[in-house]
């Protein structure tokens, strides 16, 4: 009898690397590509005067593929994207484009360049003028769970996954390891 408990637990842990292998994979794939909603000044309607927006822009990363949100008072601001010489001169004729809908407007950051928004009707001077860089994408890395798990698999230990998932995700390690425990004292 111990030894058919045995069996089914070595069972039940060959199951587990492969949901392990395949979530671990599935999370790195997510991770690489999913896009952000960076919403400028940091909250709902932070599109407006008297905001330093150099400092909340370096505190995000912004990707291809993510999108900007700009909450503002449509009556009295705008968001319009310009070229650098107009940024640098809060200049707000012949812009690029014009963002601006009805002041909940996001904006797709579609290539890896420098982007430059003000708002015109006197915003800019105020302060309301966005300055990022936007980088491409980083590539999901799907070698990494199956080149540092599935040597490990063999001797089936727990500790060294964990690690592996550490190392990838604090968070998702330290539950996991603490998922692993469980499972592996009952
Ligand atoms: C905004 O913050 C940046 C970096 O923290 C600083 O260099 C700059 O002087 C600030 N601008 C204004 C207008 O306060
Ligand atoms: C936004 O950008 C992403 C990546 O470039 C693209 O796949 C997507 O179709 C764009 N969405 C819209 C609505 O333009
Ligand atoms: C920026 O746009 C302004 C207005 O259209 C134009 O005069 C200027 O040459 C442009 N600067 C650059 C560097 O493209
Ligand atoms: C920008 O677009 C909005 C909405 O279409 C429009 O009301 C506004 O006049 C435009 N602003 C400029 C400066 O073209």
């Amino acid at each position: 009898m111990e030894g058919h408990g045995w069996i089914q637990k070595k069972g039940l842990w060959a199951n587990l690397m492969v949901v392990v292998i395949i979530s671990l994979s599935e999370m790195e794939g997510v991770r690489g590509r999913n896009p952000v909603l960076h919403r400028v000044g940091g909250g709902r309607y932070t599109w407006a005067p008297n905001i330093n927006f150099t400092q909340w822009a370096s505190h995000e990363v912004f990707y291809v593929g993510d999108w900007l949100y700009f909450g503002f008072d449509k009556h009295h601001y705008n968001v319009l994207q310009v070229n650098k010489t107009s940024y640098d001169a809060c200049e707000d004729k012949d812009f690029i484009a014009n963002i601006t809908r009805g002041g909940r407007d996001v904006y797709n950051l579609t290539q890896a360049k420098p982007y430059y928004f003000l708002s015109g009707r006197g915003g800019c001077s105020q302060g309301m003028k966005l300055a990022i860089s936007v980088k491409e994408a980083p590539l999901p890395d799907r070698t990494l769970p199956h080149t540092h798990i599935l040597p490990k698999t063999n001797g089936c230990s727990p500790l060294s996954l964990a690690c592996s998932a550490h190392v990838n995700d604090p968070v998702f390690g330290a539950a996991f390891f603490v998922f692993l425990s469980l499972v592996f004292m009952s």
